[in-house]
Formats: structure tokens, sequence, C-alpha cells
């Protein structure tokens, strides 16, 4: 048994980490303020500080908890805000996170997972599927400052021993996703869906993501704490799918259409993007399990349950 802090535990990927953390029999303490996260998302066998991650009581907090490892998710999450207000992204995703090593470093955690971007780290690129092996030229504030942490991670564990993986999720879905963030678009189509509600399409629709089912994803966590590997690793579907083709399989879910218009597409945002997960296989012993089709309709069955 382990003694695990989450910061963003309440949130989307972090509370349905924190599940399965304490299905597992791990001591698990949620850090989160809630921003996007919702208190009732964290389970109730875990404690939960409802607090900043630039919160200057960190250190004192870590050193008297003496966590064993600390799993990095709390961040600001939405590309287009970064693209606003380039300083507040790096003041949550870049001084936050140091916030987070500092305290770790200070307290004698023995390892940080970090949530890093595939998404949005590599820039535009020829390579798809992308391996981790392409330089990282991101095209936003909020891939260059999870591509600065990246670095961060390494000088602590260079310098200081602390260990570190780091995982790039592609785009995530599924049941508790907040629809502001940077892959929202299943959250804001399957409830516009439930809802009756008509959906903007940004662009002509052709831009391709790599969508990864939730639970692929905290599976893939949990592996990351058992491994002795330093490299960035990829975690995707390696499969490109456009706005239209993600439209049909909600509309097949649903068993309805879906009223959509068009609107030009925003600055920062990359057409393609789809990430090999040769690296997960091989590193990690981690393929995703979930289909497309029976992630979104579990998706789908969430949402109107929660409509
Ligand atoms: N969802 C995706 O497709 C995706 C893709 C790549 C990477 N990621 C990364 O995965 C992580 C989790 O993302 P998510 O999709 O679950 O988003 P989310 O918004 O649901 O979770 C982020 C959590 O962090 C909390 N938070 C934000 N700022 C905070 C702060 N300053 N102090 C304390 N808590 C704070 C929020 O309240 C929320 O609970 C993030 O680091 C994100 O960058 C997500």
């Amino acid at each position: 048994m382990l003694n695990i802090l989450v910061s963003g535990g309440a949130g989307f990927i972090g509370s349905t980490l924190v599940d399965a953390l304490l299905a597992k029999g791990h001591k698990v303490t949620v850090l989160d303020n809630l921003v996007s996260g919702r208190r009732d998302y964290v389970n109730q066998a875990a404690d939960f500080w409802e607090l900043d991650i630039l919160d200057d009581s960190l250190s004192e907090r870590f050193l008297s908890s003496k966590f064993d490892l600390v799993y990095h998710l709390a961040a600001q999450i939405d590309v287009r805000i970064s693209v606003k207000d380039p300083v507040l992204d790096n003041r949550i995703n870049v001084v936050g996170g140091l916030n987070i090593l500092e305290a770790a470093r200070l307290s004698g955690v023995k390892k940080i997972i970090m949530a890093s971007t595939g998404g949005a780290i590599y820039g535009e690129t020829n390579e798809i599927p992308t391996p981790e092996t392409v330089a990282a030229y991101p095209l936003s504030p909020y891939g260059i400052n999870k591509l600065a942490l990246e670095k961060y991670l390494n000088y602590y564990y260079q310098v200081f021993k602390l260990d570190y993986s780091i995982l790039r999720f592609s785009n995530v879905y599924g049941p508790r996703q907040y629809k502001g963030g940077e892959a929202g678009v299943i959250a804001i189509f399957t409830e516009a869906l439930a809802n009756n509600k008509p959906c903007l399409i940004y662009g002509d629709g052709k831009q391709t993501r790599d969508y990864v089912y939730v639970d692929d994803v905290v599976a893939a966590l949990i592996k990351a704490a058992e491994i002795n590997y330093r490299g960035e690793i990829n975690i995707s579907t390696a499969q490109e799918v456009d706005i239209w083709q993600m439209i049909e399989a909600i509309e097949k879910a649903a068993d309805k259409k879906l009223q959509t218009s068009l609107a030009p597409s925003k600055p920062g945002e990359v057409l393609r993007s789809c990430l090999s997960n040769q690296r997960a296989k091989e590193i990690l012993d981690w393929q995703p399990q979930v289909s497309f089709t029976d992630g979104i309709s579990k998706t789908y069955q969430w949402v109107v349950k929660q409509s």
C-alpha cells in the first residue's frame, strides 16, 4: 500500500484515477482548488485538501504527510485560454507545477507522475502517428508550459534524484469530463445532443484527433508507478478520427441527429493530431482496451443520466 497524493483529483481524469487507486488499497489524498473539478467526484475514502497548487503551505503540508508517490494532474487545461492569457497558463502550469516539485523534493517523495499532453506538445508534424522522438515545437502556451514542466522534472531527477514518469495523453474522453477542457469536444457534443441543443464546429470539421477513453488512461497512470523509465510516453489509440466521424459515432449511440453549424477555425489549433503508442506498448505493456464506439456509448449514457 502506498501513500499517494493526486493533484487535480477532483477533476475528470484525476477523480477516475483516485477511485482506481483506492480500489487497489492505496491511501489517497486529493489536492484540488475545484476550479473545474467537483467535490462530489472526490471519493469519500480519500482525504481532501481544497487548495491551490500555488499555495505557500504546500511544502509544510507535504512534510507532515510523507507521500511515497505524487500524481500531478492539476492544471489549466484549456488551450484557448492559454492563447488568450499565456501568463495565467504559465503561473498555474509551470509555477504551480514547480511548487509541487519543491514540496515533493523537500518531503522525500520517491516518484512523481505527470499528466502531460501529446495533442498539444508536438505542434504541426508530418509524422503521423507521431512518436515521442519527434522534436516538440508546441503551437500554444499550454503546450510550451507542459514541455517546460517536463524539463523541470528531468532537472529534479538529475540533481535531486526525485524519480518521475511523464505520460503524454492524446485527447481523453469519458464520463465526468469538464466541457471547457482541451478535449472537451466529445463532452460538449454529447451534452448538446442529449439536450437537443445545436453545436458549432470550428473550421471545416476535417481536423483529426486521437481520442483515448479515460479508463485506458487511468490504467496507464497506474502502470507508470511500476516502471523504471524516465522518458516521455504517449498514451493514445494511434487512430485518427475527424469531427464528422466523431459526430456520427455520437449520433449512433444516441440514435438521433445533432444540429451543427460552421464557425472560423481558432488560432493555435493543430489540424491533425494522432500519436504513436508503440513506446507505451513496449515500456508500459499497455494498450487501449476500449473501442471508440464503446467509449462513446458509455460516455453518452453517462451524460444522459446527468441531464
Ligand atoms: N483531457 C484531456 O484530453 C487531456 C489531454 C492531455 C493532457 N491532459 C492533462 O491531464 C490532466 C487532467 O486533465 P482533466 O482533463 O482531468 O481536466 P480537469 O479540468 O477535469 O482536471 C484538472 C483538475 O485540476 C484542478 N485545478 C486546476 N487548477 C488548479 C490549481 N491551480 N490548484 C489546484 N487544482 C487545480 C481542477 O479543479 C480540476 O479538478 C491535466 O494536467 C491536463 O493538462 C488532459
